[in-house]
């Protein structure tokens, strides 16, 4: 080694090309924006698991373990959306460029907010996939029995009932769960993400 040769090819980190070539995939970035109770983080794992078992290795990011962690200090004011949304673009950055797949699952309301991920993650990256089961199903589901709350006026600033949704403008896909079954919503994902992904192992 020469004198001027002082950053030697092993000191650098391992690019997200070295990564994927380890892993044998594409990495890109799912991101499911729809209202509560839509249907996204179901449609994530299915996805997930239909990847998995195809030898291709996925992070989900969901409110599950991102609001109950990282971002336990945020509410659902605009700017605490705006903040939980920016944490979660760069933490999926960070498993986009070790090579996995990430899918996150947000309400993510509004095209500037889903811009300023898309931006974070590099356009070229992020595939948006609006789950539009319309409010009227979400209500008659409640599951988490938010949405009778948030009519009583026990939540503020929820979504679609008294704070706004506003739908995607282009999304890659769009999925009604009031219409299509999760295996339907599941094989759409897969034609359109698995070209994107696969590479020969
Ligand atoms: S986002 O708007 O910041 O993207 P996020 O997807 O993380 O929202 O969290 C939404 C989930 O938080 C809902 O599915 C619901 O369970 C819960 N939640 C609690 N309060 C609210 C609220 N005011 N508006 C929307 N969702 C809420």
């Amino acid at each position: 080694m020469t004198d001027n040769n002082i950053y030697p090819i092993f000191d650098r980190m391992l690019s997200r090309e070295d990564k994927e070539e380890l892993l044998g995939q594409h990495s890109v970035m799912i991101w499911f924006t729809g209202l509560s109770g839509s249907g996204k983080s179901t449609i994530a794992i299915a996805l997930e698991r239909e990847l998995h078992k195809r030898g291709l290795l996925c992070r989900i990011l969901d409110g599950d373990n991102i609001r109950s962690g990282i971002n336990n200090n945020l509410g659902f004011t605009e700017a605490d959306r705006v903040e939980n949304i920016r944490r979660i673009a760069e933490v999926s950055k960070l498993f986009l460029d070790t090579g996995i797949i990430t899918i996150a699952a947000f309400i993510s309301p509004n095209n500037d907010i889903r811009e300023m991920a898309a931006n974070i993650i590099g356009q070229d990256d992020f595939i948006e996939v609006y789950v539009s089961t319309p409010l009227a199903e979400c209500e008659r589901r409640d599951v988490k029995g938010l949405y009778a709350k948030a009519r009583r006026g026990e939540i503020k600033n929820f979504t679609g009932i008294s704070a706004p949704f506003e739908a995607p403008v282009c999304p890659a896909l769009t999925l009604d769960t009031a219409v299509l079954s999760l295996e339907e919503s599941v094989n759409k994902l897969l034609e359109l993400i698995l070209p994107k992904i696969q590479t020969k192992k």
